[in-house]
């Protein structure tokens, strides 16, 4: 197999924190099957693609993907190619795939990703392709090994799918239906990664605050997010603990009083609104109006003036009008948000807003694009000139993506802040006070030694 390693893996993971923490599972039971990460994607033995199918521009980076993989098939025929999460959810995708790809030796979706370890064996042992995609999800599987990215901070899923139905979202069709892992589970696994040294955990959900699992000690009782926050917040070891998404549908007041209540509880929270107009909101089935969101983070800021909220916003959903467009740049204005993903509205095979009458033309979709995305920027930038000669707690994640001398890490409301230190520091926290910003990340210096 010349230069290829058989025994090696490598796998691409597009999309979001569910899919590179569903990676990390895939990686877990390679690892257990005695397979080493590659160093170089091109050498491995099996290439795993973890597909997203959210926007039209998430399948192209899968077809492009493939194009290339085909290359290397063509060269090493014995390297396993293996695709699987969201697309696969989608018969028209599996049907493209099988037609034009057929030299693709492992088809799996989201729902059985515990069979992985049986599939490729399959194919290495029996030298037979399989195609395995559940339609729906059984019971939640526990204890399946991961291989994490990060030694000091990790991802919790907390639940899984999604009831939401959104219109233009593929999510609940390619993820299911919402369930809730056991608390104790939730609990024990955490308890496990404080014990191997993790200090911040992300709570992983499409919802997370609908969250609702079986209690601990009392398998009749259920125990809902902000109990669950509570819960997490005692295990020993444990310094900072976020979550994401959280809906501003299920947002309690409950909830409001856990971020002033746990010190541990970090000071930022995603809250996608995607529009500002009530009447898109309405079509979207988001379940919340224009006044509701911004009472809602009035009522946030109340309790922490400086809470980092950061959003995801879209742009041409159909029907928008002018005047609904308006209506989401004056949303922009009062909610001042530290940040905001923003997305051109993509039609999704599946989805009832792909059908709608009165879809936005790509010209009209990109004028307003621009214009909102220079909005945003502008404001985080004000918002982050406001940290300079700040001190901020960080915790140093590793060496900086963009300036291989400097360490990067994360303030508590979740700014990147990148400032000198050596890779002794890495998995600690330190004192760094801000002396520069830009719009995507914060310059810093330490100013107190670094702490565990
Ligand atoms: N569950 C989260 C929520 O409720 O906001 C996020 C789910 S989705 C993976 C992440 C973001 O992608 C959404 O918040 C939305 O802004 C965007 N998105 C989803 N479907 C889209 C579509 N068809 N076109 C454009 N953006 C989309
Ligand atoms: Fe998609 Fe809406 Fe569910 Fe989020 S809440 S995953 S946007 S359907
Ligand atoms: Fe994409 Fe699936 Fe996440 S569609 S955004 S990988 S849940």
């Amino acid at each position: 197999m010349g230069e290829k390693d058989r025994k090696t893996y490598h796998i691409e993971t597009l999309g979001c924190q569910m899919n590179e923490r569903d990676s990390e599972t895939i990686a877990g039971m390679l690892e257990t099957m005695g397979y080493a990460r590659a160093s170089e994607w091109r050498t491995a033995g099996v290439i795993v693609v973890n597909t997203c199918s959210v926007r039209e521009n998430a399948d192209n980076r899968f077809f492009g993907l493939l194009g290339r993989i085909k290359k290397i098939k063509e060269a090493a025929p014995h390297t396993v190619v293996a695709v699987c999460g969201c697309m696969m959810q989608q018969q028209h995708v599996v049907d493209r795939v099988k037609s034009t790809y057929g030299w693709v030796d492992i088809v799996f979706g989201t729902h059985n990703i515990h069979e992985f370890s049986r599939l490729l064996a399959n194919v290495t042992d029996e030298k037979a392709k399989v195609v395995s995609v559940w339609d729906e999800g059984g019971e939640i599987v526990e204890g399946l090994p991961a291989a994490r990215r990060y030694p000091y901070k990790a991802f919790v899923n907390i639940t899984r799918g999604c009831n939401n139905f959104c219109t233009y979202c593929i999510v609940p069709y390619t993820r299911g239906r919402e369930q809730s892992r056991g608390a104790e589970q939730i609990i024990g696994e955490v308890r496990n990664l404080c014990a191997d040294g993790v200090k911040e955990i992300t709570l992983l959900g499409q919802n997370v605050n609908s969250y609702r699992g079986r209690d601990a000690a009392d398998s009749e009782q259920y125990v809902d997010f902000p109990d669950l926050l509570y819960l997490l917040s005692e295990v020993e070891g444990l310094s900072r603990i976020r979550f994401m998404t959280s809906h501003p549908k299920d947002f309690s007041d409950k909830l409001i009083r856990a971020f002033a209540e746990l010190e541990k509880l970090c000071p930022g929270v995603h809250l996608p609104v995607q529009a500002g107009s009530d009447h898109i909101l309405e079509c979207m089935n988001r379940g919340y109006t224009k006044e509701t969101y911004l009472s809602l983070l009035a009522k946030l800021r109340e309790v922490l003036p400086d809470i980092v909220i950061t959003t995801d916003l879209i742009v041409g959903f159909p029907g928008e009008t002018e005047a609904d467009f308006e209506e989401t740049m004056d949303l922009i204005e009062r909610a001042r948000f530290d940040s905001a993903f923003t997305f051109l509205f993509s039609p999704r095979k599946g989805t009832p807003a792909a059908e709608y009458d009165a879809q936005v033309s790509e010209d009209v979709k990109h004028r307003r694009f621009n214009r909102m995305v220079e909005r945003v920027n502008a404001i985080t930038l004000e918002k982050n000139r406001l940290y300079v000669g700040r001190t901020e707690r960080v915790l140093a994640e590793g060496r900086s993506k963009t300036d291989e001398t400097m360490l990067t890490g994360r303030t508590a409301g979740g700014k990147l802040v990148n400032f000198a230190s050596d890779d002794r520091s890495i998995g600690k926290f330190a004192d760094v006070e801000i002396v520069g910003v830009n719009t995507f990340s914060f310059f810093g210096r330490v100013k107190d030694e670094f702490q565990e």
